[in-house]
């Protein structure tokens, strides 16, 4: 029995998706565990794209797909993507998709109110993707959110919305927005009860289920560790912990139960959104990136920043999520690169520094310390075999390997599942 955490170790967009649904095939139940429908995971399955956002990615297979009580469900936008994927031929049915009923929801007032900040904001804006994500836990954390399961419980549910509108319509007023009236959340809320209720369950009772079934769960996370509310790259970040550790405490899983960690990178970096990027370039080579990497974001369409493989903030996610081994996903975009360079260490108000600060001045400021490796100007595009890549493209592998004290086990050369070069099974090993 092996329970495997798959995580980004940059910041979001890294490929998860396509390494979940690789491993799905192994596994029997997909969990997602925290984040909402800010992801964007792209699977490419026998020629057809699905464009998943909030279903864990295991639903193409027909997995047990369970959302976990760490996730934020906007049940409206899930419908919605529920349509989407349901026209491309997948079946989502509550006997394959389980959501806690421990999940808070994300209301339309979450999204207004994500919206009016981040412009509100102005030039310190964090650039999120207005989904209400951040609205979602900040009203979870405060206690007065309203979860899944709450919606089958009438009686109560009145005063919660009062709860919840006291402070919203003090905090709209304050912002010259008018308020929100209670009949329409209650008629909201009435709408959409009749479509979520019937996939509510208490998640974490399911999970147990299956585990002393002997089944193998494969948890999914979302963003990356870059992302994560407290070691990423605050306040540029989610709202949720995006690290491994929060797969137990957002899907009710004890964390004994966790066998493996995975993380994820690109063969360089990127990020959507503001905040800091000591590797970013802004000259032809991160078009070039941007362009054969199709470096365009999968919820907002926005493009990505792009810049080199920083190995410093690698080798700190994979410390704070205890990552047992890499994937690294896109090698085949550095193909016809001359020279690649990795940043190896940063440079700070003359000082030599062997991990990322955490205050913004410094974040912003540090100065990567490259290293030049020779490219491989040879196509890598579609390689399934470790031998079969150039020599150089094994050498920019291994000295990443040593640079971050990690095996890489899975190399990905194309969108496509099987265009993956397999060292290390998660599942053999
Ligand atoms: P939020 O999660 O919408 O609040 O956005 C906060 C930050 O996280 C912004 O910089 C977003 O661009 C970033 N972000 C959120 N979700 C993703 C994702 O799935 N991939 C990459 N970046 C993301």
């Amino acid at each position: 029995m092996t329970n495997i955490v798959i995580i980004g170790a940059q910041w979001g967009d890294e490929g998860k998706g396509k390494i979940v649904d690789l491993m799905s095939e192994k596994a029997d139940v997909v969990v997602r565990f925290q984040g909402g429908n800010n992801a964007g995971h792209t699977l490419v399955v026998n020629g057809i794209t699905y464009k998943l956002s909030l279903l864990p990615s295991g639903i193409v297979r027909g997995k047990l797909s369970v959302v976990g009580n760490g996730v934020v469900v906007d049940p409206w936008a899930l419908r919605e993507e529920i349509g989407r994927i349901c026209a491309l031929g997948t079946e989502v049915t509550p006997d394959v998709l389980k959501i806690s009923d421990q999940a808070t929801l994300i209301l339309p007032l979450h999204r207004e109110l994500d919206q009016m900040s981040e412009a509100a904001a102005g030039k310190g804006k964090i650039g999120t993707t207005g989904r209400g994500i951040g609205p979602a836990y900040q009203d979870k954390v405060a206690r007065r959110a309203i979860r899944v399961g709450d919606l089958a419980e009438k009686e109560t549910l009145s005063g919660k919305v009062d709860n919840l509108l006291l402070f919203h319509n003090a905090l709209r007023k304050g912002w010259g927005q008018p308020e929100i009236k209670k009949e329409d959340v209650m008629a909201q809320l009435e709408e959409i009860s009749g479509f979520i209720l019937p996939f509510a369950v208490p998640a974490w009772k399911i999970l147990s289920q299956q585990l002393k079934q002997g089944k193998k769960l494969l948890f999914e996370g979302a963003q990356a560790t870059m992302l994560d509310n407290d070691f990423g790259t605050y306040p540029f970040v989610t709202s949720s912990n995006t690290i491994a550790g929060q797969a137990a405490v957002g899907s009710g899983v004890g964390m004994k139960e966790i066998d493996k960690v995975i993380g994820v990178v690109k063969a360089y970096t990127t990020r959507v959104g503001s905040g800091p990027f000591p590797t970013e370039l802004f000259d032809a080579d991160a078009d070039r990136i941007r362009e054969v990497g199709h470096e365009f974001g999968t919820v907002t369409g926005r493009p990505r920043r792009c810049g080199w493989f920083d190995a410093v903030l690698v080798r700190q996610a994979i410390v704070v999520n205890g990552v047992e081994n890499l994937a690294v996903m896109k090698l085949d975009v550095l193909d016809q690169f001359d020279e690649i360079k990795v940043c190896v260490g940063y440079e700070y108000k003359g000082r030599k520094l062997d991990y990322y600060p955490m205050q913004m001045n410094a974040q912003a400021e540090v100065k990567p310390i490259y290293e030049t490796l020779p490219g491989w100007k040879t196509s890598t595009y579609g390689v399934r075999d470790y031998e079969k890549l150039p020599e150089n493209a094994k050498k920019y592998i291994e000295r990443l390997e040593t640079l971050l004290e990690v095996k890489i086990g899975m190399i990905s050369t194309s969108p496509e599942r099987e265009d993956t070069v397999i060292r290390i099974d998660p599942y053999e090993k």
